[in-house]
C-alpha cells in the first residue's frame, strides 16, 4: 500500500470545490452558522442543512448542481473533544449536491475519481472501503449502490462492507434523508487498536470514514414519519480536517497543518508543550477546537448568553477558559489566540478579518464576565456544597445546580465536575427536569404573546407568494383575494364581524420584518371593509394580512382594494431612516465594533440593540444625538437601490451578521453617512425625519446596549408636553418658565434659611427647659440629679441638652429618657465633680436600659442606649436615685 500525497487543508479544500466546478456544479460560498427559517436546528451541523429548501424543492436553486464547503458545528460529542482523533466541535464539510439532478451513478464516480485519481487526491484504492445500507424491516437494501462499488467501479464483493440504519441511513433532525454509502480509509495497523476482528466500522481511529455519500430521497416531517420527495438528490459530506489527516498522514485533526498551528499559538501563551502529558493535550486540544467554534459563531452573529446558540458558545468559551486554569492561566487570553484563527483561515472565509476587533472583545469580555462569576459564583457553590454536607447528603441537588446556572451562569458540566472533586454526585434528572420547566415557562409566555398565533396554516404551492408595491404604492385597486383564513383554517369566505387573515396577491402593506413592524390600515371590496391590525410574511412568502371584517363579507378570488395608514407609515419610515442614522453615529463615536443586534421600528419610535463591551459616557450619548441631528439637517437624499450582492459589498455597504441574502440586494444609501443593506421603507431625505432624540440608553445583555429614541410628530408631542409642564410649573411659582430656575434657587436658599431658624428656636427653647431642670435638681448627698422624660426629641436634640447640663453644673447627675416612635433613648451625663466621686454616666445607662428592654454605654460623663420597652421608662428613671446611692457609698 502506498503513503498518500501531503496536501495542506486549504489546497485540499480549493481542490475540491475546482474538482466539482469541471464537473458542473456552481461553487457557493459558506453559509451562516446561524440557520435562516430552521426552527430545528440550533446551528448548522452539515453542507446540505442550509439547503434543505433546495432539496424539498420549496425553493429553486441557482443551479441544480452546488458544490460547498460548509463551516459546520456538532457539540452532540463535545465530551470527546480533545480525547479521539477524529472528533471537533468545529469542522469543515465539503460538498457536492444534486437537486433532481444526477443520482447515485455519477455521486459515486465522482467521489472515487477524487479521492484516486493521481491527477486529484491519488489515494490508494486499496486503502478505500465503501459501505453501503444492508436494509432493514421498512426500507430495502442499496443493491443499487453495491453494484455501482463492485461492477462499474471494480471492488471486490468482500471489501464493500454492508451497514444497518445507524450508520448508513442518514438524517439529521427534520428534512431531506435517505440512505447512504460511506467511503472509509485505512489509516494502516499503527493506527490500529489490535484487537481481533478489528476492520471497517471499528471504533478504533484506523479506518476513518472520510466521505458520506447520501441518496437524498425522503423527507422526515420530525416525527418519523417519511415521505418520498417529488426529486431524488445527492448530498454528500466529506469532513476537511479527515480528508487533511489521511493526506498529511498526522495522529488525529488537531495534527492538520493549519490547526496545529493554533495549537501552537496556545502552547506558546500557556507554557504547555504539546506531547507532554496526556492531561495537557486533552486540555491543548478543547481549547484549539473551541476557539475555533467560538471565532466562527460569534464572526457569525452569536453572542454568548444562556439560552439557545448563545448558550452554545458560552459554553465552549468557559470550558476553553476552564482547560486554560488547568494549565495554569488564570487570566483571560484565549482573545490572544483570534489572530491565529483569522490568520488560517481568511483565504476561504475572508469575513473573519473584517470582524477580527469585535470577535477578538467578544471573547475577551466574556472571559473577563467569567472570570467574576466564577469568583461571586464559587461563594455560592461552597454554601450550597457546605449545606449538602452538613445534612450529610452525597447528593447535590438539581434545584441548587440550576440556580448556579440560571443566576451564576455555571456550565452544568462545571458544576458536574466540582461536585465530583467532591466525592459527590448531582441530580441531573433534577436539574433537566428544572431546565425543561424553564423552557415550558418561556413557551407559555411566547404563546400568550400570540405569536404562534398563526404559524400552524400552510398553505398549498398552488397560492403563489405575494408581490410587495409598497416601496412605491399606498394603495393598490386590483389585488386578488388568493387565500382567507379563519380559525386556523382556510376558508372560502369570511362574514362579517369575523377576524382572520386575508392573504393578496400583491399589496402595499409591509409584512413586520427586519426590526420594521407591519403596516396597518384597510381592504375595501366594494361595500365590504375589513380592518388590517398587523401584517406578517410567512416562509412561502405570503404576506398575511391579519384583522377583522368590520362591513360586509369577503370571498376567495375578490378584486379588492388594498390601502395602508398613510400617516403611521409616514412615522415609520421616519423612525426607520432615523435608525440608519444612529447605527452610523453609534460607529463614528464609539468605534467599529458596534454592530447591529435588533432593532424594532414603530412609527415615529424606535429601540436599537447593538454591541458594545462599556458603558457609554453622557459626552458620548450627545455626540450620537448631535451626529444624527446634524445629518437630519443636512437634508441628505435617500437613495435606494437593488445591486448584485458582489457589488453592494464591493461600495461598502453594511449587512446584518449571520443574514442570509440572496444574490441580489437592496441597498439603503444615505450620501456619505450610511450605506446598508435593508429591505424597509424610507423617507426620501433624511429631513423629514424631523428631530431626532434618546429618550433612554442602557445595557440588555453582556455585550449589547439599547437605544431608545424618538422622532418626527413623537418628539414635536414630547417637547410640546415637557413645555406646557414647565408652564404650570413656573404659574404655581407665580412665574415666568425664563424665570423659573433662579426663583426656584431662591426659594430654595430661603427655606434653608428658615429651616436653620426653626433649629436654633428649638435650641433655645430646649435650653430653657434645662435651666428649669438645674434649678430643680434634687440634693442626692452631694451631687444634683435630674431624671425627666422628654418624648419626641430625637438623640441629637438630647444630647445637647445633657451636654448644656453637664457643662453647666460640675456636681450635675443627668438622665433624660424620650419615647419616638415606639421606641426609647436614654442619656445620662455627668459633671466634673459627680465623675470625680465615681458616678460614672456608662453604668448608669448599663444598669437603667436593660429595664427599657435594650442596651448602651458610653463614657463616663456622657452615654447613650436605648429600649423598645415604652411602658418601663418611668421604672428605669426610678432607679437612678439609689445607683448613686450605692456609687457614693
Ligand atoms: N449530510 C451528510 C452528512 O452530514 C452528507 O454526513
Amino acid at each position: 500500500m502506498s503513503q498518500p500525497k501531503y496536501y495542506g487543508l486549504n489546497e485540499l479544500r480549493e481542490m475540491f470545490l475546482h474538482f466539482f466546478e469541471t464537473k458542473g456544479h456552481l461553487r457557493l460560498p459558506s453559509f451562516s452558522l446561524i440557520p435562516q427559517n430552521d426552527a430545528s436546528l440550533l446551528l448548522i451541523n452539515s453542507g446540505m442543512a442550509p439547503m434543505k429548501p433546495f432539496f424539498t424543492g420549496e425553493q429553486e436553486p441557482p443551479r441544480h448542481r452546488v458544490t460547498t464547503c460548509q463551516k459546520c458545528i456538532r457539540t452532540g460529542d463535545i465530551e470527546n473533544i480533545g480525547h479521539t482523533a477524529r472528533h471537533g466541535t468545529y469542522f469543515e464539510m465539503l460538498g457536492n449536491f444534486s437537486f433532481g439532478d444526477y443520482f447515485k451513478t455519477e455521486a459515486i464516480h465522482w467521489a472515487w475519481e477524487f479521492l484516486t485519481s493521481p491527477e486529484w487526491v491519488g489515494l490508494d484504492p486499496n486503502r478505500l472501503y465503501p459501505s453501503v445500507f444492508a436494509g432493514n424491516e421498512t426500507t430495502p437494501a442499496d443493491d443499487e449502490a453495491f453494484r455501482i462499488w463492485h461492477e462499474e467501479i471494480g471492488i471486490p464483493e468482500d471489501r464493500i462492507f454492508k451497514f444497518g440504519k445507524e450508520d448508513n441511513f442518514w438524517e439529521h433532525g427534520s428534512g431531506p434523508c435517505g440512505p447512504c454509502s460511506e467511503i472509509y480509509y485505512d489509516r494502516g495497523e499503527k493506527y490500529g487498536c489490535g484487537k481481533p476482528g478489528c476492520t471497517v466500522g471499528c471504533d478504533c481511529d484506523r479506518y476513518m470514514e472520510v466521505w458520506n455519500i447520501v441518496f437524498s430521497q425522503f423527507d422526515n416531517d420530525g416525527h418519523d414519519h417519511y415521505t418520498e420527495l417529488k426529486q431524488k438528490n445527492i448530498d454528500t459530506g466529506m469532513g476537511l480536517e479527515r480528508l487533511a489527516v489521511v493526506c498529511q498522514d498526522v495522529d488525529s485533526l488537531f495534527d492538520v497543518d493549519t490547526v496545529m498551528n493554533i495549537t501552537n499559538k496556545v502552547t506558546e501563551i500557556t507554557g504547555a508543550s504539546y506531547g507532554q502529558s496526556c492531561e495537557k493535550d486533552v486540555s491543548l486540544r478543547v481549547i484549539t477546537d473551541h476557539i475555533r467554534s467560538a471565532s466562527f459563531m460569534i464572526c457569525d452573529g452569536v453572542l454568548p448568553s444562556n439560552e439557545g446558540r448563545g448558550y452554545v458558545l458560552r459554553r465552549l468559551l468557559r470550558r476553553a477558559a476552564r482547560h486554560g486554569k488547568l494549565l495554569g492561566v488564570n487570566r483571560p487570553f484565549l482573545y490572544e489566540v483570534v489572530d491565529t484563527v483569522v490568520h488560517e483561515n481568511e483565504g476561504h472565509y475572508p469575513e473573519l478579518r473584517e470582524r477580527q476587533a469585535y470577535i477578538t472583545k467578544v471573547i475577551r469580555t466574556e472571559e473577563e464576565n467569567f472570570a467574576k462569576t466564577i469568583d461571586g459564583g464559587m461563594k455560592i457553590f461552597t454554601e450550597l456544597l457546605n449545606a449538602h454536607k452538613e445534612k450529610g447528603e452525597t447528593v447535590f441537588s438539581g434545584a441548587d445546580a440550576f440556580k448556579l446556572y440560571d443566576t451564576y451562569g455555571f456550565p452544568i458540566d462545571l458544576t458536574i465536575e466540582m461536585v465530583e472533586d467532591e466525592g459527590m454526585t448531582l441530580d441531573r434528572k433534577a436539574f433537566d427536569h428544572e431546565m425543561q420547566e424553564q423552557k415550558t415557562r418561556a413557551r407559555e409566555a411566547r404563546k400568550a404573546l400570540g405569536d404562534l398565533g398563526w404559524a400552524g396554516v400552510e398553505f398549498g404551492k398552488d397560492i403563489p407568494s405575494t408581490e410587495f408595491v409598497g416601496y412605491d404604492h399606498d394603495s393598490v385597486d386590483d389585488a386578488k383575494v388568493v387565500a382567507l383564513v379563519v380559525e386556523g383554517e382556510q376558508a372560502e369566505a369570511m362574514m362579517s364581524g369575523v377576524e382572520g387573515i386575508i392573504v393578496l396577491d400583491k399589496t402595499p402593506f409591509y409584512a413586520e420584518m427586519g426590526g420594521q413592524i407591519g403596516d396597518t390600515g384597510v381592504i375595501r371590496c366594494g361595500e365590504a371593509v375589513f380592518e388590517v391590525t398587523d401584517v406578517q410574511k410567512n416562509k412561502g412568502g405570503k404576506f398575511m394580512h391579519t384583522g377583522k371584517v368590520i362591513h360586509g363579507s369577503f370571498q376567495l378570488g375578490d378584486t379588492v382594494t388594498a390601502s395602508i395608514d398613510v400617516e403611521r407609515r409616514m412615522a415609520i419610515r421616519r423612525g426607520h431612516t432615523a435608525t440608519h442614522l444612529l447605527d452610523a453615529a453609534l460607529k463614528a463615536v464609539l468605534g467599529d465594533h458596534v454592530h447591529q443586534a435588533g432593532s424594532l421600528v414603530e412609527p415615529d419610535r424606535l429601540r436599537f440593540d447593538f454591541t458594545h463591551f462599556e458603558s457609554i459616557t453622557p459626552e458620548q450619548l450627545l455626540a450620537v444625538d448631535t451626529f444624527v441631528n446634524d445629518a437630519i439637517l443636512r437634508g441628505i437624499p435617500v437613495v435606494t437601490e437593488v445591486l448584485p450582492i458582489e457589488e453592494a459589498k464591493k461600495k461598502g455597504a453594511v449587512a446584518m451578521f449571520g443574514e442570509k441574502y440572496g444574490d441580489v440586494v437592496r441597498v439603503v444609501e444615505m450620501g456619505d453617512v450610511s450605506m446598508e443593506f435593508c429591505g424597509g421603507t424610507h423617507l426620501d431625505n433624511t429631513a423629514k425625519v424631523g428631530l431626532f432624540r434618546i429618550k433612554s440608553e442602557g445595557s440588555v445583555a453582556s455585550g449589547v446596549r439599547r437605544i431608545e429614541a424618538i422622532t418626527g410628530k413623537q418628539t414635536l408631542e414630547e417637547l410640546r408636553s415637557g413645555q406646557e409642564k414647565l408652564l404650570r410649573a413656573a404659574q404655581l411659582l407665580k412665574t415666568t418658565s425664563n424665570e423659573l430656575e433662579s426663583r426656584i434657587g431662591g426659594m430654595l436658599s430661603e427655606m434653608k434659611e428658615i429651616k436653620s431658624q426653626l433649629e436654633k428656636f428649638k435650641e433655645q427653647a430646649s435650653l430653657g427647659e434645662a435651666r428649669t431642670f438645674l434649678t430643680s435638681a434634687k440634693e442626692v448627698k452631694s451631687l444634683k440629679l435630674v431624671t425627666a422624660q422628654r418624648d419626641g426629641m430625637d438623640a441629637n436634640a438630647l444630647r445637647k441638652l445633657g451636654d448644656f447640663l453637664r457643662d453647666k453644673e460640675p456636681k450635675i447627675v443627668g438622665v433624660l429618657a424620650s419615647v419616638n416612635e415606639g421606641k426609647v433613648t436614654l442619656l445620662a451625663v455627668c459633671g466634673k465633680d459627680a465623675v470625680a466621686s465615681g458616678v460614672k454616666a456608662g453604668d448608669i445607662i448599663k444598669a437603667i436600659a436593660p429595664i427599657c428592654g435594650g442596651k448602651g454605654g458610653g463614657k463616663p460623663d456622657s452615654a447613650m442606649g436605648g429600649g423598645t420597652e415604652v411602658s418601663k421608662v418611668d421604672d428605669a428613671l426610678a432607679v437612678v436615685d439609689d445607683l448613686i446611692l450605692s456609687k457614693l457609698g
